[in-house]
């Protein structure tokens, strides 16, 4: 029988030696882990629908990923783009131009983590625009910098006690069914702020998930996308779409974008890009990512060597094993399950997805209301019998699947029958 020994001891440490604000889901300290599965320091194995959040499309250490890895060390392993480039960047540059929707001349630029690239999304679209106010969606999520709190769209924890969140950020509401927001109340919503609050000629960009993440996994109809094109060019306002969490194959689609019949002016990705290794891009159209002078963009680490290596791997990966169309059967398959269980359990309001970037809400059958609680009481239980589960929504009622595109069909099945028996007994009893 496993124990928790050895975690209790770290998490003691922990608590001693980190602050709350970084704060942890479980007690489960790593120890090891391979494609969809984790091991922790007390040999409990847990099955990975986390995926790092997000991060690992191409599962823990893919050999793949793993081999360009240990070549690039082997040659070197930092010496700073700005310094003394290197032929990775720019090859990786030049995949990323091609493969990102927008049949246009593009330019990327790369840098370490998916707030960095948010940030910089917006100092170009300032330095293109010679504007500086932002628009951004209530619910999204675009990190922890000031800039990418600013853009935020949820108060706790990413805002409380931080003080005055500047930056020339407006939010409206993003369409929402479970939450009664539609596409015509965001349109609504955002053409009342240009006529009270802010001049549309002011409007640097607006930045928007196509799935939002953090905010509950909603999908934007593609109607909204329409419309916010229309709205930016009429205004000469830039459309920007995080694809941090969405990108590489994660919605059925190598980007989310290729789901929508419009273009966007600026593309920000992380997370699965390089498969674990810290790394993100912002790639767009030649002329405003020409815009910010030399000097203006990158930093120390900025599409690190080692990262770049992994990234260049993980499209190959992605191709060679056709995860943009597994994406698609797991979503599906996930999708039967969890509506056949919703007939079950009247405490699933809704399951939602696009490709594999599957959720469920829950709510109190009696009242409507967000059941937060239950979401929490479910993750533990299902931590209980070995499988890490994810929460999300403006509520927190929601828990969302970020798999490993790459589990094998006997450890997805698994983490089904797990999911499905953690849901029975926590709503059910
Ligand atoms: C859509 C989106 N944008 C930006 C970020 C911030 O990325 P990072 O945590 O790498 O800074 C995230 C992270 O969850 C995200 O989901």
């Amino acid at each position: 029988m496993p124990t928790n020994e050895h975690a209790t001891a770290l998490e003691r440490r922990r608590q001693a030696a980190c602050p709350p604000g970084v704060a942890v889901q479980t007690d489960r300290f790593v120890q090891r882990a391979q494609n969809a599965e984790i091991w922790d320091v007390d040999g409990r194995r847990l099955v990975d629908f986390a995926g790092g959040i997000a991060v690992l499309a191409t599962g823990h250490r893919h050999p793949k990923i793993i081999e360009a890895v240990r070549k690039q060390l082997d040659l070197f392993h930092h010496t700073c783009f700005q310094v003394t480039p290197y032929e990775g960047y720019v090859a990786l540059c030049e995949r990323l131009n091609a493969l990102t929707p927008g049949a246009f001349d593009k330019r990327t630029a790369l840098f370490t983590t998916g707030a960095e690239a948010v940030e910089n999304a917006v100092k170009v679209a300032r330095a293109a625009t010679g504007r500086s106010a932002m628009i951004a969606f209530s619910g999204a999520f675009h990190g922890r910098t000031m800039m990418g709190m600013a853009l935020t769209g949820k108060v706790k924890p990413y805002k409380a006690g931080f003080g005055a969140v500047g930056g020339d950020v407006w939010h409206v509401p993003y369409p929402a069914p479970t939450l009664g927001v539609s596409v015509e109340d965001s349109i609504k919503a955002l053409e009342h702020l240009f006529r009270a609050d802010v001049d549309p000629q002011r409007i640097a960009g607006i930045i928007i998930e196509l799935v939002q993440g953090e905010g509950g996994f909603y999908v934007a109809p593609p109607e909204l996308l329409v419309r916010l094109r229309k709205i930016c060019d009429e205004h000469g306002i830039l459309l920007i779409v995080d694809e941090v969490q969405t990108g590489f194959a994660r919605t059925g689609k190598l980007f989310a974008l290729e789901h929508y019949p419009v273009e966007a002016d600026l593309i920000t990705m992380a997370k699965s890009l390089a498969g674990g290794f810290p790394l993100s891009a912002l790639t767009g159209r030649a002329a405003l990512m020409n815009a910010p002078a030399p000097g203006g963009l990158g930093g120390t680490y900025a599409g690190s060597p080692i990262a770049v290596a992994a990234a260049l791997a993980v499209i190959e990966v992605i191709e060679q094993e056709g995860l943009v169309e597994r994406a698609n059967a797991l979503g599906e398959a996930m999708v039967t399950r969890l509506k056949a269980l919703k007939k079950a359990v009247p405490h699933i309001q809704e399951v939602r997805s696009l490709g594999a970037m599957v959720a469920m809400e829950l709510a109190d059958p009696a009242t409507g209301a967000p059941a937060a609680e239950l979401v929490k009481r479910i993750q533990q239980c299902a931590l209980d019998k070995g499988l890490l589960l994810l929460a999300c929504g403006v509520n927190g009622n929601v828990v969302r699947f970020l798999f490993p595109l790459t589990i094998s069909d006997s450890v997805f099945e698994e983490g089904l029958a797990l999911l499905e028996a953690s849901v029975r007994e926590v709503c059910l009893g």
